[in-house]
């Protein structure tokens, strides 16, 4: 059996709660997060923590301990000393629904604010081409496991519900400039949303949001700076500031944003015969449409798609015209025959 060590975990709801003290045996080699599954399964099986994948991956169980935003599952009990409390609480920035386990609506709200990745008409899927420097340099935003630490950490919101309004949060600035810097995003505004939309301006880059990631983005130094920077180059640029005093406004070049394509309402899927759409098997080659754009509505926003979507996840890359199981010979992999 593993040493007994002296924990403190938040128990309560939006009414109110407190810190509880525990002593749970911990073994070598053990994280947070082992420890509250210790928990729940000796001393308080209604303890409330939210996890999924114990690998660090899908940003659940975010959580603070002895006062840093961290991941349980990533956070080792060899960090602390043997004798020390350690105290569990959760995501301070966010309404607690029950014990560990926070309303992080918060951060869907501001994601489903920002408009999506705005193709430029002509270009087809599998026809984009950009340098591999773009490829990487937009890769490291999508690095994101979406934890919200750095959203819990930010000052700016972290005991300031006021502010919560109108700022977006670091998650959503590395995002914002993603997609400013992504070279085959058509959309002309995503400095003025940053800036007018997303309260970039509220962040005085004290580091604190890059100090949590455990994804290691550089959040501050390689998207919030840039942001800035850009921004103030697009409203505070001399010569741009020149050309509107020399200029008047209707004589300055049109700088409205390019206008996002009205989706068609998606058609419903063609009757089924048996239990396949003619034709029958997969269609490997199938034609794709030119230009497909995405799939934004007239004010820019992605809709809600679990919600909206007439089908479960993405669309098959088999096609729209095929469902499973598929008959063996359409199979392009056949089990060896048990004689073979
Ligand atoms: S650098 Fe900006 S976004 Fe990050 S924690 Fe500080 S104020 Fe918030
Ligand atoms: S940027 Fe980092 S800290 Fe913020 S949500 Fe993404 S992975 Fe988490
Ligand atoms: S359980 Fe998935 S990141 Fe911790």
């Amino acid at each position: 059996m593993g040493a007994l060590r002296r924990f403190k975990v938040w128990r309560g709801d939006k009414a109110g709660g407190q810190l509880e003290d525990f002593k749970v045996e911990v073994n070598e080699g053990e994280v947070v997060l082992d420890i509250l599954h210790r928990l729940q399964a000796t001393q308080t099986p209604d303890l409330a923590v939210r996890w999924n994948c114990k690998a660090g991956k899908c940003g659940s169980c975010s959580m603070e301990v002895n006062g840093m935003p961290r991941l349980g599952c990533m956070t080792r009990m060899s960090t602390f000393a043997e004798d020390e409390t350690v105290t569990v609480t959760p995501l301070r920035t966010f309404p607690v629904i029950r014990d560990l386990v926070t309303d992080v609506s918060f951060n869907y709200e501001k994601a489903r604010d920002m408009p999506a990745f705005a193709p430029p008409s002509g270009v087809a899927p599998g026809e984009y081409r950009m340098q591999q420097v773009d490829v990487e340099r937009s890769q490291e935003f999508r690095k994101c496991i979406e934890c919200f630490l750095c959203q819990t950490t930010c000052h700016v919101v972290r005991d300031h519900d006021e502010n919560k309004k109108a700022f977006a949060g670091p998650r959503y600035f590395i995002r914002a400039a993603e997609l400013d810097m992504h070279p085959l995003d058509a959309k002309t505004d995503r400095k003025d949303f940053a800036h007018e939309q997303q309260g970039l301006g509220y962040c005085n880059i004290t580091k604190c949001c890059t100090e949590v990631c455990p994804e290691h983005i550089k959040i501050t130094d390689n998207a919030i700076i840039p942001m800035k920077e850009r921004v103030v180059d697009n409203r505070y640029d001399p010569l741009v500031w020149l050309g509107r005093k020399i200029f008047r406004r209707d004589q300055l070049p049109a700088q409205a944003p390019a206008p996002h394509p009205v989706v068609a309402p998606r058609q419903p899927p063609p009757p089924r015969v048996g239990t396949h759409h003619i034709p029958l098997g997969v269609i490997w080659h199938k034609p794709q449409p030119d230009g497909l754009e995405a799939e934004v509505g007239p004010d820019g926003k992605m809709p809600l798609t679990e919600v909206t979507f007439d089908r479960a996840g993405a669309a098959s890359p088999f096609g729209d015209n095929v469902t499973f199981p598929l008959p063996p010979d359409s199979l392009n992999y056949q089990h060896p025959k048990s004689d073979d």
